[in-house]
C-alpha cells in the first residue's frame, strides 16, 4: 500500500481527448505530452490520447520522443528542445520530426544529409525565447528550401500571453507569423501544416487553429484561462494515507521551529508528504487538505518527507490511515490549489515527485 499517490483517471484523459477532438474541427491535432505527460505517466496518458483522437504529438526533448516511439506510438512526433551536439540521428532513424529553433539547428539538419529528414520551423514572433530571429528568416528559408533531404512540414510559434484572452500581443504575434509564413512560401517552402494554438489560444481563438492545434494543459483537463469551462474534466488527484493523528495541548507548537503553536487542546494529524515529494516548504500556512470532504488547515513547517495539519478538536473523528486530498477529485481543485501556493495549475501537477506513486483508474 502506498502512502502518497497520485490518482491518474485515464476516462478522464479520453474524455478530454474527445472533447478536444470536436473542437479541432479539421485541424489536426497535436497532443503536448512532454514532462512525462505533465506528470500523469506518458506510458499511460499517451496510449489513451492516441486512441481517443490525436493525430500527433508534441515533446520537448529528444528522449520524450524516442520514449513514445519505444510504448508504440505511431503517429507523428515533433520534438522542439534538441542541439545539435546531441545525438539526433536516433531520433531522425524513429521518425521523429524535429524543430528547427535557430539557423544553427537548420544547419546541422543540413549537413546531415544520410537520410530524409522532416522538420517544422519554429520562427520567432515576440517570445524571445527559442526559435528563428526575423533577421534570419530568409537565410533559413533558402538553405532548407534548398536541401533535397530536408521536407518543411511547416511553420510554428509559440504565444506569450494567450492565457490573457484581451491582450493584444497574441495578435501582434500572429500579424509577425502571418509574415514569416508568406516569406517562406515566396522562397520555395510550400509550408501545408503551421501551427500556434497552445491551450489557451485553441481554447479561447478558433480563428488561430490554422491547419494544427498543439494543446497540452487542456487533455488532462485543466482550464489555462481563470473563469472558463469546456466540460474538460481533471485527470490528477494528489492524496496521502494520513500516518498518524495526536493530541496537542495549548501552547504546545509542531514541526520544526514550532512556528505554529495550539491555542486551545485538540489534534494534529500526520501527512506524508514533504519537499521531498514536491510540496514547497513555502506552501507553509497557505493550503488545507480534505478528508472525508471536511478542510482541515496545514500547520507549521512544510518538512522534507510530511506536513501537519490540524483537526481542531477532531470533531468527525479523524484517524490514522483516512484518505486526505492535497488536490482533486473530493478535495480542492488544482486550479485553487495554486491559487493559494501563488502559482499555476500548470505547476501543480508537476508537483507530485518523490515518494509519489502513480494509480491508474
Ligand atoms: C512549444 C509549446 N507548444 C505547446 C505547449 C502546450 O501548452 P499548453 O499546456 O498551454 O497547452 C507548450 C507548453 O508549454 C510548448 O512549450
Amino acid at each position: 500500500m502506498n502512502l502518497l499517490t497520485t490518482k491518474i483517471d485515464l476516462d478522464a484523459i479520453a474524455h478530454n481527448t474527445r472533447v478536444l477532438k470536436k473542437m479541432a474541427g479539421s485541424a489536426k491535432l497535436m497532443a503536448v505530452v512532454k514532462a512525462n505527460a505533465y506528470n500523469h505517466g506518458v506510458e499511460k496518458v499517451a496510449p489513451v490520447i492516441a486512441a481517443h483522437g490525436a493525430d500527433a504529438f508534441g515533446v520537448a526533448t529528444l528522449a520524450e520522443a524516442l520514449q513514445l516511439r519505444e510504448i508504440g506510438i505511431a503517429q507523428e512526433i515533433l520534438c522542439w528542445i534538441w542541439t545539435p551536439e546531441q545525438d539526433f540521428k536516433a531520433a531522425l532513424e524513429r521518425n521523429i520530426d524535429l524543430a528547427v529553433i535557430s539557423p544553427a539547428h537548420a544547419q546541422a539538419l543540413i549537413d546531415s544529409d544520410d537520410q530524409p529528414i522532416r522538420v517544422s520551423i519554429k520562427v520567432e514572433t515576440g517570445l524571445h525565447r527559442s526559435g528563428v530571429d526575423e533577421s534570419e528568416w530568409e537565410a533559413v528559408f533558402d538553405a532548407l528550401a534548398a536541401a533535397p533531404h530536408i521536407e518543411v512540414t511547416g511553420l510554428f510559434t509559440h504565444l506569450a500571453c494567450a492565457d490573457e484572452p484581451e491582450n493584444p500581443e497574441t495578435d501582434e504575434q500572429i500579424i509577425a507569423f502571418r509574415r514569416a509564413l508568406a516569406l517562406a512560401r515566396k522562397h520555395g517552402l510550400e509550408c501545408p501544416v503551421n501551427h500556434v494554438c497552445n491551450s489557451p489560444a485553441f481554447l479561447t481563438r478558433s480563428d488561430l487553429h490554422m491547419e494544427m492545434v498543439r494543446p497540452g494543459l487542456a487533455f488532462y483537463g485543466l482550464e489555462p484561462v481563470v473563469g472558463l469551462d469546456h466540460g474538460l474534466r481533471p485527470a490528477m488527484t494528489w492524496e496521502a494515507k494520513v500516518s498518524v493523528v495526536k493530541q496537542i495541548e495549548p501552547g504546545q507548537g509542531t514541526s520544526y521551529g514550532l512556528t505554529w503553536r495550539a491555542e486551545d487542546r485538540g489534534f494534529v494529524a500526520v501527512i506524508p508528504a514533504g519537499y521531498a515529494d514536491g510540496m514547497p516548504r513555502h506552501a507553509q500556512g497557505r493550503f488545507s487538505v480534505t478528508i472525508n470532504g471536511v478542510d482541515y488547515p496545514q500547520v507549521g513547517r512544510v518538512c522534507m518527507d510530511q506536513f501537519v495539519i490540524s483537526l481542531g478538536e477532531n470533531p468527525h473523528g479523524v484517524q490514522a490511515g483516512a484518505q486526505a486530498v492535497i488536490f482533486g477529485e473530493n478535495g480542492h481543485d488544482a486550479t485553487d490549489f495554486a491559487d493559494r501556493l501563488g502559482t499555476i495549475n500548470y505547476e501543480v501537477v508537476c508537483r507530485p515527485t518523490g515518494r509519489t506513486v502513480r494509480e491508474y483508474i
